[in-house]
C-alpha cells in the first residue's frame, strides 16, 4: 500500500509489525507487475475498497502457499500456534465450517461412529453426512434459570462412550452461542480414558486462555482438536479461523488431506494478512485488552442490576443458586455442568412480561441503533469483546435500564398483576429475580403438601391454578412426596409433550432423582427414557435421508415422516431436526412457534413447506 504511512491512523496500526501485512504493503510499494490472478490487478480503480485491492494477491513467489506452507505462512501459522499453546495450528480462509468439516471427517471414516452433542452447529452434522457416519448423540440439559442449554456433563460423555463404543470421537460446543462453557478437561479425560479423539468446537471461544483471568481455553484443557472462528470474538476478517490439533490420537496426515479439499485453492491473502494481524495485535494488547473487557461487563452487570424484566446471565447468579441448593458446580453431583459462562456473551433475557427476545432486539435496533448478535425466544445475545468501546458497553446498560421501565409501564397498563403473571408464561424461563418471585407461588405448594395431612386434592387444586402445564408439572415435582403416581396422573393428563416433562425435571432445581422418580418409565431406563423423549426418533441415517428421493410437504402434514433435509435455527445454526429423524407434532410446534415469533427457520419454504424422504416410516 503505496501510502501506507500518510493513511496511517489506527486502521493502519495493526499491521506496523513486520508481518504478513507489511510484506504485502512492502509489495505493493514496489513496481512489480501482476500478470497473474486476481483479475483486479491490485488495481483500486474497480472499488472504493481500493487498500484492500492492493493488498490482494495469489501465491506468487515469496508469499508461500497455505495448502503447504513453508515460509511466510508457516510463519505466521506458528504464531498463533504459540499463541494457543498448540502443538500445530492450521489458518482457514473458509471459517470455522470448514475447520469443523476437516476434524469431524478425518477422526471418522466412511461409516464409522461419531458421538455428538446435540446443540453442535450444522457443520458437524454436514461433516457426518457427507462422511456417512452413524450418530449418537449427548443431549445436554437445560439451565432450569435461563432455558438455554447448559455445558456438557464429563459423566454423560463417560456413559455414553461406554453406550457406544465404537464411536471413533467426541464432537462438543464449547462455549455455546450462549456462552456457556464445558468443563473440557474432565471431559477430556473421559474421552482420552477410551483412547477416542475430543473435538471441540471453540468458534465462539478463540479468546479464551488468553489472559490468566479468562477461562482456560480447550487447546490447554486437553482437547486433541479445537476449531476458533477468529472473526468471531477477536479482531480478524469474517470467514478467518483456526484449526488446532494436539497429541498423537489425530492422524494429521489425513486431516491435511481434508484442509486441501475443504479449502479453497486460493485462499484469501487479505484475509491472512488480516488473521496475522489479529494474532499479532493480540499478543501485544491482551493483558489491558481483557482486563478492559473485565472491568466493563462488571460495570454493566452494576448498571443493569436494577431492572425488573430485564435480567443478564451471570455466573455469579447459578454459583448464588447453586449454594442455595447445596449442589457443586462442575465435578462432584452438581446441578449444573458448566465450568464458566463467558463474560463476552451477554445473555439478556427477558422474563415476566408480554415481550420476548424478538421484540427486545427489534426495538434496539430500531430505536436505540444497537444491533445484537442474535433474537431466540426469550433473550437476546451481545457479543463483546476487547474491541468494544467503553461508549458501547454505556449504551447498551442505558438502553436496556431505559427499556425495562418501558415494559414496567406497559405491564401497569395492561393491568396485570405481577404475582400473577410471574414465570407462568410458555417459554419463558425462571431468572433470578422471577425464581425470588415465584418461591411465593411454590411456597404454596410446599405448605399445602407439609400441612402434614398432605391434603393431596388441595394440592392439586393448587397445581391446576397455575396457568401452565411446565408450572404444573414443576409444581408437581417441587412437592416431592406428593404420591408419585398421582403425580404421574397430573403429568400424563397435561397435554405438555414429554420431551418438555424431561427438559422441566432436568431443569428443575429440585432433587433429580426424586423427579425422575416421579417420571421413571415402568420398562425402560431412564437414559434410554430421557433419549427417547427429548429428541425425535432417528428413521434411517442422516446419510441415507439427506441423498434419498425427497419430495415437499406442508409442514403442517409433516408428523411420522423422515425429514430428507436440515431444519436449523439461525443464529445459531444447531439443527431442530436433522435427515434421518422422523417429524413429531412438539417439533412442528417448536418450529410453528419460532417462525411465529421471527426467528429465522431454514429449511422451511416460504410455502411452509418442507422437504421429507419418499420413503414412509414403519412405525
Ligand atoms: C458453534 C459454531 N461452530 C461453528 C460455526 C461456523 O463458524 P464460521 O462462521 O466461522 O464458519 C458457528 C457459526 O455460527 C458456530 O456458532
Amino acid at each position: 500500500m503505496s501510502e501506507k504511512e500518510e493513511k496511517g491512523g489506527k486502521a493502519y496500526q495493526l499491521g506496523d509489525d513486520g508481518g504478513l501485512y507489511d510484506a504485502l504493503c512492502t509489495y505493493a510499494k514496489g513496481d512489480s507487475y501482476p500478470y497473474h490472478m486476481p483479475g483486479h490487478k491490485r488495481n483500486g480503480r474497480a472499488s472504493v475498497m481500493a487498500p484492500y485491492y492492493e493488498i490482494d494477491i495469489t501465491e506468487i513467489d515469496g508469499f508461500d502457499n497455505l495448502h503447504q506452507s513453508e515460509g511466510i505462512l508457516r510463519d505466521a501459522q506458528e504464531r498463533a500456534n504459540r499463541l494457543y499453546g498448540a502443538e500445530e495450528t492450521f489458518y482457514l480462509v473458509n471459517g470455522s465450517t470448514c475447520g469443523v468439516l476437516a476434524a469431524v471427517m478425518s477422526a471418522a471414516g466412511r461409516g464409522e461412529e461419531l458421538l455428538v452433542a446435540r446443540n453442535c452447529h450444522k457443520s458437524v452434522y454436514h461433516g457426518a453426512v457427507l462422511q456417512g457416519l452413524q450418530v449418537h448423540y449427548c443431549y445436554p440439559s437445560i439451565l432450569p434459570e435461563y432455558g438455554i442449554y447448559d455445558g456438557i456433563a464429563a459423566a454423560e460423555i463417560k456413559r455414553l462412550l461406554e453406550k457406544y463404543p465404537a464411536s471413533k470421537a467426541v464432537v462438543l460446543t464449547s462455549p455455546t452461542y450462549e456462552g456457556i462453557i464445558s468443563d473440557i478437561k474432565a471431559i477430556a479425560a473421559v474421552v482420552h480414558e477410551r483412547n477416542k479423539i475430543l473435538i471441540v468446537d471453540e468458534a465462539h471461544g478463540a479468546h479464551l486462555g488468553l489472559e490468566e483471568h479468562m477461562p482456560p481455553g480447550a487447546v490447554t484443557e486437553g482437547a486433541d482438536l479445537v476449531i476458533h472462528s477468529l472473526h468471531k470474538t477477536l479482531p480478524s476478517m469474517t470467514q478467518t479461523a483456526l484449526l488446532h490439533v494436539q497429541g498423537r490420537r489425530v492422524d494429521r496426515s489425513r486431516l491435511r488431506r481434508y484442509l486441501r479439499i475443504l479449502q479453497t485453492s486460493s485462499p484469501s491473502y487479505v484475509m491472512m494478512a488480516s488473521m496475522d494481524c489479529c494474532i499479532r495485535y493480540v499478543e501485544k494488547h491482551r493483558a489491558e485488552g481483557f482486563e478492559f473487557l473485565r472491568r466493563q461487563h462488571a460495570l454493566f452487570c452494576e448498571k443493569t442490576e436494577k431492572c425488573t424484566y430485564i435480567t443478564v446471565g451471570k455466573m455469579e447468579d447459578l454459583q448464588r443458586n447453586a449454594s442455595i441448593k447445596d449442589a457443586g458446580m462442575a465435578g462432584s453431583s452438581q446441578a449444573y455442568h458448566l465450568a464458566a459462562w463467558d463474560i463476552g456473551k451477554l445473555v439478556i433475557f427477558v422474563q415476566n412480561c408480554s415481550w420476548n427476545g424478538r421484540r427486545l432486539y427489534d426495538i434496539m435496533r430500531e430505536e436505540y441503533h444497537l444491533q445484537m448478535e442474535m433474537a431466540a425466544g426469550n433473550y437476546v445475545v451481545a457479543i463483546m469483546t476487547i474491541m468494544d468501546s467503553e461508549e458501547g458497553w454505556q449504551r447498551l446498560a442505558d438502553a436496556l435500564v431505559q427499556i425495562d421501565g418501558r415494559i414496567e409501564e406497559e405491564e401497569q397498563k395492561r393491568g396485570i398483576r405481577q404475582s400473577t403473571e410471574e414465570g407462568s408464561r410458555p417459554g419463558v424461563c425462571r431468572g433470578r429475580k422471577s425464581i425470588k418471585r415465584n418461591s411465593t407461588e411454590n411456597d404454596n405448594v410446599r405448605q399445602t403438601i407439609e400441612a402434614g395431612d398432605i391434603d393431596k386434592s388441595k394440592a392439586r387444586q393448587v397445581i391446576g391454578e397455575s396457568s401452565t402445564e411446565e408450572s404444573k408439572v414443576v409444581h408437581i415435582i417441587e412437592a416431592g412426596d406428593i404420591d408419585k403416581s398421582k403425580a404421574r396422573q397430573v403429568i400424563g393428563e397435561s397435554s405438555t409433550e414429554e420431551s418438555k416433562v424431561v427438559q422441566t425435571i432436568e431443569a428443575s432445581d429440585i432433587d433429580k432423582s426424586k423427579a425422575r422418580q416421579t417420571i421413571a418409565d415402568d420398562s425402560i431406563d431412564k437414559d434410554e427414557n430421557r433419549e427417547r423423549q427429548v429428541q425425535p426418533q432417528i428413521g434411517m441415517t442422516a446419510e441415507e435421508a439427506f441423498f434419498s428421493a425427497r419430495e415437499e410437504v406442508p409442514l403442517e402434514e409433516a408428523s411420522g415422516r423422515i425429514t430428507a433435509d436440515f431444519i436449523n435455527l439461525y443464529p445459531p445454526g444447531i439443527p431442530l431436526l436433522v435427515p434421518g429423524e422422523i417429524i413429531n407434532d412438539s417439533v412442528i410446534g417448536h418450529i410453528r412457534e419460532s417462525i411465529r415469533i421471527g426467528l429465522q427457520v431454514q429449511g422451511v419454504s416460504a410455502e411452509g413447506k418442507v422437504s421429507v424422504c419418499t420413503v414412509k416410516c414403519c412405525n
